[in-house]
């Protein structure tokens, strides 16, 4: 019980004296009932003297409390409530806390929640001051009701600071585009530095695809982070879809033992842990990512589990990100499309005992990689979980030393992050009623059923292709062709007409038909014989192909 301990080492008894005298019903608050200081069989675990909690109010009342408490003014929200928000709650002095009464790690943790209706994005504004905390708490961006809105993070701490804490604290739904924000100062000599994110929940963060008025990615971090020196470890992060932990730079920063889960609710996540921003010009010196769980949940996939470089994410940059850093120990199971790749990187990586036997393989059978360039298909297409580009990972100031079930690509290639979902199986039949189905020469394409295709040419042929492995084999065709479908095929047009008869038109009139005019109820094609088929009232098959 970390935590609690570090409570205690603050002047307690004056703030929440203070804290007391600012709300004006107490009793009314907690009920009247007050815990004596004692200690309990965990001689670590002291519970504080609890003269008073906040049961109700808004931002107001816990700004208000700030500004006039001043640096470690402890703000104790009861178990239970809801503090219901339209503007960020911001530190305004060093040192101050905004945690649930006892410290509580399950449900009754008290609820930030952002109002519907309003345009805040950020509920917790950290406001570059040193040692501020966010304790025991949850905060809920209400993506669902509020609406996703571009903006600042939902969590928005850091700048030119030290030890800032996050910790036992869920965050979740966040509006815009992180749940948890450790932002740079962009001073060489006030970094954000020495943080703490420990234990806490997150997500989901963000949902897969774009937004349809803007045109903004609807995706989100879980934590993105750029502040050195600092201890990220033992988070749970599900449901984030953008990165799960992005690492902003960030020297001598520790990612330690996270779990990072994608969400079928949320869909598809594009990172697990990222390395490959330009932030802090590229300089990850020191970075140790260690003993975290990445893991591909059912009815969604992660895209990449660790991306180490300049050249991996969609977007490559000509700086090389640089530093000794440590990946080992990382865990990957489940629907991961590519568990680590790395090009882009200078100055001597340590990447050893990552585990990928967990990973469902084929990887066809979770996304597919049919907009990836050929490397990436390829590396795909064998499941290979760790890959390299052995002349874009060079030593400078130490060696690389990597674990050997890396492939080495002989080739430069960018852009990992390239999987999508896997298309929907084609149907082995398609039906049409009367009057739905008309396509000309110029279309083309009929239908496509799984592994068959049928298309009207430009000569008047109309063709059923069979397509298994790529390999097109011709079954049937209509072999009526025609001079008279125009310039680009638009006056050859094939049509099952209103009245139920199946016909090919060309310039000149019908060029053949069905003749089910008013009988012909269903048109259907099919991967096999008889490949089309008109059929009446009762189901009873009027006209195939095969009587043409
Ligand atoms: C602390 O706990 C002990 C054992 O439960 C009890 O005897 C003692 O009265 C308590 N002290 C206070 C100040 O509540
Ligand atoms: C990278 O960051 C570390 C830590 O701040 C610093 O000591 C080092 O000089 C930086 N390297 C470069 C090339 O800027
Ligand atoms: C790989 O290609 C990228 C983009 O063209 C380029 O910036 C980078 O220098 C190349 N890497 C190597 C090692 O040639």
């Amino acid at each position: 019980m970390k935590i609690l301990f570090h409570a205690l080492a603050l002047p307690l008894a004056f703030h929440l004296l203070s804290l007391a005298h600012a709300i004006p019903s107490p009793e009314a608050a907690h009920g009247g009932s007050s815990q004596a200081t004692n200690t309990t069989d965990d001689a670590m675990t002291i519970t504080p003297r609890q003269s008073s909690c906040l049961s109700t109010g808004t931002q107001s009342t816990i700004n208000a409390l700030f500004s006039s408490g001043g640096a470690n003014t402890i703000v104790s929200l009861c178990p239970g409530v809801t503090i219901p928000i339209t503007a960020p709650i911001v530190f305004t002095a060093p040192g101050q806390e905004l945690s649930t009464q006892g410290y509580p790690t399950d449900s009754t943790r008290a609820t930030i929640l952002i109002q519907p209706g309003s345009t805040v994005t950020s509920a917790i504004r950290g406001n570059w001051q040193n040692n501020v905390k966010v304790l025991n708490i949850q905060v809920d961006g209400n993506r669902p009701n509020a609406g996703y809105l571009g903006g600042d993070a939902l969590l928005e701490m850091g700048g030119g600071t030290e030890g800032q804490t996050v910790s036992h604290t869920v965050v979740k739904n966040t509006r815009s585009w992180s749940c948890v924000h450790f932002i740079g100062s962009g001073q060489e000599d006030n970094p954000c530095r020495q943080a703490t994110v420990t234990f806490n929940e997150v997500g989901p963060c963000g949902h897969e695809g774009t937004d349809s008025a803007t045109g903004n990615g609807l995706w989100a971090d879980g934590l993105s982070i750029e502040c050195m020196d600092t201890m990220v470890t033992d988070n749970t992060i599900t449901g984030a879809t953008d990165g799960g932990i992005v690492i902003f730079g960030s020297p001598g920063s520790q990612f330690l033992r996270n779990t990072i889960i994608s969400s079928s609710s949320s869909g598809l996540q594009f990172g697990g842990i990222n390395m490959v921003d330009p932030t802090w010009s590229g300089n990850y010196s020191g970075v140790v990512v260690s003993a975290n769980t990445i893991t591909g949940g059912p009815g969604s996939f992660i895209n990449l589990g660790i991306g180490m470089g300049s050249q991996v994410w969609s977007n490559p940059h000509p700086e090389t990100n640089f530093g000794q850093v440590t990946v080992t120990n990382n865990v990957f199971t489940g629907n991961v499309g590519f568990s680590i790749v790395m090009n882009g990187w200078l100055g001597g990586l340590t990447v050893t005992g990552n585990s990928v036997s967990g990973v469902t393989t084929p990887s066809s059978s979770f996304a597919s990689a049919s907009g990836c360039g050929a490397v990436q298909q390829a590396a795909f297409a064998d499941s290979k979980q760790l890959v390299y580009y052995p002349a874009g990972v060079t030593g400078s100031s130490g060696p690389n030393v990597i674990q050997a079930q890396f492939t080495a690509l002989s080739t430069n290639a960018s852009n990992w992050l390239c999987l999508t979902n896997p298309a929907p199986p084609l149907p082995d039949t398609e039906s049409f009623l009367p009057n739905t189905l008309s396509v000309d020469a110029s279309t083309s394409r009929v239908v496509s059923l799984r592994d068959f295709h049928v298309q009207v040419q430009g000569d008047g042929n109309v063709v059923g292709i069979d397509t298994t492995g790529g390999v097109w084999t011709v079954k049937w065709a209509s072999s009526r062709f025609s001079s008279a479908c125009g310039p680009d095929g638009s006056q050859c047009l094939l049509a099952f007409g209103i009245d139920g008869n199946f016909v090919m038109y060309d310039g000149n009139g019908p060029l053949w038909a069905s003749g089910t005019d008013g009988s012909g109820q269903l048109l259907t094609f099919l991967r096999e014989a008889p490949w089309v088929t008109v059929t009446g009232g009762n189901g009873q098959t009027l006209w195939t192909i095969g009587n043409l």
